[in-house]
C-alpha cells in the first residue's frame, strides 16, 4: 500500500528508527529493493530523481510502482520525488502518484544569502500548502551539501562551484532551521552536515572535523519534532570499491559516511537516509565481475540477477542497521 512520508516518519520517530530512501531508475532496482524489504518486513521509500523520471518515463515508473505494490501488498511504500527543483517538478510527480516530494529550494543558490533564503522559504511554503491539500508530504532542504575538506559545494549538483565556501555556509544553521520549518510547514527537513552526493565524499575516514554530526544534534535539540533527512548518506563500502577495482574498474580510494555515524544520526532525529551511490556500486561491481569471469556471457539477465542480489543485500543490511526491519 502507498503511504505518505509524514505517516511513515511519524511512526519511525515514535519507535526510534530510520528509513533508508533508495533511488531507483528501473525495474531491477525496484524489484531488488522490494524483495529486500519483504524479506525483513520493512517499509520502504522509493525515490526518483528528475533524471530517473526522464530515463524511465513517468508512466513507466508510475505503473511499475503500482505493480510493485501489488506484488508486495504487505509492504508500505512511500514514493518520493528526490530533489524537485521547482513547482512543476513537484506537481507533476504528485499527478503520477508520488506520495511525497522534495522541494529543494536550496539548489537555486547558497541559502545563506538573504535573498536566496527568502526564495527557498517562499517556494517551499507554496509547494507544501498545495501538496498538503492533496495528502502529499514535503521535504525541504536548508544548507549547501558539500565538502568541508575542500570547501566546495560542487558535489551538490555536479557543477563546479566558483570560489570556496566557508564551514558556516556548508553547515545548516540551527536557528535558521527553526525559522524555515515554522514558515514552510515542511514534514521533513534535509540538512547539510558535510556530506555530499556521489562516491568522493571524503579523502580519509571522516572524523568530526569533516562530518559534522554535532550539527544534527544541535538542530534536533531546537526542532525535536521535525524529521531530519541526511542526503549523501552512502557509505561507499571498501569491499564494493575492491570488487569494482578487482575487475577492471578504476575508482580512486575514497571514503563515505560510516553506518555507525548514520546510526548516531538516527538517535538524534534523522528519519530518512538518502542512498544512491552504494546501490549503483553494488550493481556495477557485479556487472564487472560477470563480464570479467564469463567473457562468453551476453544474456543481460546473467548480469542483472547478480546485480539485483548485491543491491538486495545492501538494502537488507541498511534496513536492519537503521531499525527499519520489522516495522512494515
Ligand atoms: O541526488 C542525487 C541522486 O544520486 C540522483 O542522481 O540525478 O543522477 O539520478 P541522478
Ligand atoms: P549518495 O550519493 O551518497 O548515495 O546520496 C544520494 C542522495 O542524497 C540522493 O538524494
Ligand atoms: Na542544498
Ligand atoms: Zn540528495
Amino acid at each position: 500500500a502507498r503511504i505518505a512520508l509524514r505517516q511513515l516518519l511519524d511512526h519511525a520517530a515514535e519507535y526510534g528508527y530510520g528509513v533508508p530512501a533508495f533511488n531507483i531508475n528501473n525495474m531491477e532496482q525496484g524489484l531488488a529493493v522490494m524483495e529486500a524489504a519483504a524479506s525483513c518486513d520493512s517499509p520502504v521509500i522509493l525515490q526518483a530523481s528528475k533524471g530517473a523520471r526522464a530515463y524511465a518515463k513517468d508512466i513507466m515508473l508510475a505503473r511499475m510502482i503500482e505493480a510493485l505494490s501489488e506484488i508486495y501488498p504487505a509492504i508500505p511504500i512511500c514514493v518520493h520525488q528526490d530533489h524537485g527543483s521547482d513547482e512543476a517538478t513537484c506537481m507533476s510527480a504528485i499527478r503520477h502518484g508520488f506520495t511525497s516530494v522534495m522541494m529543494d529550494g536550496s539548489l537555486e543558490a547558497d541559502a545563506k544569502t538573504p535573498s536566496s533564503y527568502e526564495y527557498n522559504v517562499a517556494i517551499t511554503e507554496r509547494v507544501t500548502r498545495i501538496a498538503h491539500w492533496l495528502g502529499v508530504s514535503v521535504e525541504g532542504e536548508l544548507g549547501v551539501l558539500g565538502s568541508l575538506e575542500s570547501g566546495t559545494g560542487a558535489a551538490e549538483d555536479g557543477h563546479g562551484a566558483e570560489g570556496a565556501l566557508s564551514h558556516e555556509q556548508l553547515l545548516t544553521d540551527p536557528d535558521q532551521a527553526v525559522d524555515f520549518v515554522a514558515r514552510t510547514g515542511v514534514d521533513a527537513l534535509a540538512i547539510a552536515c558535510g556530506t555530499s552526493h556521489g562516491a568522493y565524499k571524503f579523502t580519509r575516514a571522516p572524523d568530526g572535523d569533516i562530518l559534522a554530526m554535532s550539527v544534527i544534534q544541535a538542530i534536533h535539540l531546537k526542532l525535536p519534532n521535525t524529521h531530519l533527512v541526511m542526503h549523501g548518506s552512502s557509505s561507499v563500502p571498501q569491499e564494493m570499491q575492491d570488487v569494482i577495482n578487482r575487475f577492471g574498474g578504476r575508482m580512486p580510494q575514497t571514503y563515505g559516511v560510516p553506518v555507525e555515524e548514520i546510526e548516531r544520526g538516527i538517535r538524534n532525529g534523522v528519519r530518512k537516509i538518502n542512498i544512491d551511490t552504494d546501490c549503483r556500486m553494488a550493481m556495477a561491481g557485479q556487472f564487472r565481475k560477470i563480464a570479467s569471469e564469463h567473457p562468453e556471457e551476453f544474456d543481460p539477465r546473467k548480469f542483472l540477477k547478480p546485480a539485483m542480489d548485491a543491491l538486495g543485500n545492501l538494502c537488507r543490511d541498511r534496513f536492519e542497521r537503521f531499525g527499519t526491519a520489522g516495522n512494515a
